[in-house]
């Protein structure tokens, strides 16, 4: 009899809504389609190093669908590549990759599924590299990975801004205030640019587009002449004003990123105050957005995504990730993927249409896009 096939799974970087859904779809599709056995690595690439895994069997990934974060935990500090290690009270970096195939190879596995960010993409390009058989589920909230339309993950956190933002609102409308609604998002604004349109933001900054202080203290004002007494902007943690810098909340010595962004409306904030004498206040949503249940958008992806993947696995299709393209899920090789960032395009549709719902985008002018519907 032929011997069972054996996948490795595991969920490395940031959590989010999904992860769970794509685990219980690798393990359902794997024995259901293939009579496959599963064992999942706990905290990323950490449990390969490390060698800390469970198996997973249909028992282990029932009922976990709608449940948020990860069954199998994540880490997004370990990079096999530069893996931390405490010596005495510092971290020094070992290149602990060979270990990591050592494992892979001593549990018998046939392929690996990489479920994450570009962190993880990258992590597992470069395993890919050192012969790990390697299949990627693309991961993150921030909706910033190259070669695919949509990541899982962002669908939810999309929905928790959107709802944060509406119930913001009344509390703006009441007390005529200025409101800022700080999302996470990194260094792409797909989660402050979709989630101010959702919301309907009068102000929505992105990093892509660095922000004039005049520009957006000359709209709140106009809105208060036309009797409009209130402003609620959305910003993205990587808003920055034009000819400035990204506001650092602190640094991870040992993650492949180490900068953590926010706190840049706090700077927003004062200066508003400063300039229009208008009360200013500021939530930042941080890592809310990252929990609860996945959304029924996110929940079909993440199964799909699960799903194909281990399809790919099968089909002995390595050094690729899955992606959806259109309404498709498709594939993409990893090498095209690793150490890219994918920002709003300027000549985007949803910035055209944030502008046409009277949305201040923070500048005067935005020329790609000017460019691009001369061109139509
Ligand atoms: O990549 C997901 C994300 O939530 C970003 O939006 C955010 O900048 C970062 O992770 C925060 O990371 P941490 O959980 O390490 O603070």
């Amino acid at each position: 009899m032929a011997e069972k096939m054996k996948l490795g799974v595991l969920t490395g970087g940031g959590d989010c809504p999904g992860l769970n859904a794509v685990i219980r779809a690798v393990v359902k599709t794997a024995i259901n389609d293939y009579d496959m056995e599963v064992v999942g690595f706990m905290d990323g690439y950490e449990g390969l190093v490390e060698n800390r895994y469970r198996q997973l069997k249909s028992a282990d990934v029932s009922g976990i669908l709608t449940l948020g974060g990860t069954i199998l935990g994540t880490s997004n500090r370990a990079d096999p590549f530069k893996f931390p290690v405490l010596q005495g009270d510092e971290y020094i970096y070992l290149d602990r990759s060979s270990q990591a195939v050592q494992n892979f190879e001593r549990l018998g596995l046939d392929a690996l599924i990489a479920i994450g960010g570009d962190g993880t993409m990258s992590a597992s390009h470069g395993m890919a590299q050192k012969g790990l058989k390697i299949v990627g589920v693309p991961k993150t909230i921030d909706n910033d990975l190259f070669g695919t339309d949509q990541t899982f993950g962002f669908d939810s956190a999309l929905a928790s801004a959107a709802e944060a933002i509406d119930k913001i609102h009344s509390t703006a409308q009441s007390h005529h205030r200025v409101m800022i609604i700080e999302v996470m998002g990194r260094y792409a604004g797909w989660l402050a640019l979709a989630s101010g349109v959702a919301g309907g933001g009068d102000i929505i900054l992105i990093p892509e587009l660095p922000y004039q202080i005049d520009v957006i203290c000359d709209k709140i004002k106009e809105r208060n002449r036309k009797g409009k007494n209130f402003s609620i902007i959305v910003i993205g943690e990587g808003a920055h004003a034009e000819g400035g810098e990204m506001v650092v909340q602190r640094k991870i010595e040992h993650s492949p990123d180490q900068l953590r962004l926010g706190g840049v409306s706090n700077r927003l904030a004062a200066q508003i105050e400063g300039l229009t004498t208008l009360e200013t206040r500021v939530t930042i949503l941080g890592h809310l957005l990252r929990g609860g249940t996945p959304t029924a958008f996110d929940r079909i992806l993440a199964s799909r995504f699960g799903s194909q993947a281990v399809h790919l696995a099968y089909k002995g299709e390595y050094g690729k990730m899955v992606a959806l393209r259109g309404s498709e899920i498709g594939n993409v090789p990893i090498s095209d993927v690793a150490g890219k960032v994918r920002k709003v395009p300027l000549d985007s549709s949803l910035l055209k249409t944030a502008i046409s719902l009277d949305t201040c985008l923070g500048v005067e002018h935005i020329p790609a896009l000017e460019e691009a519907e001369m061109a139509i």
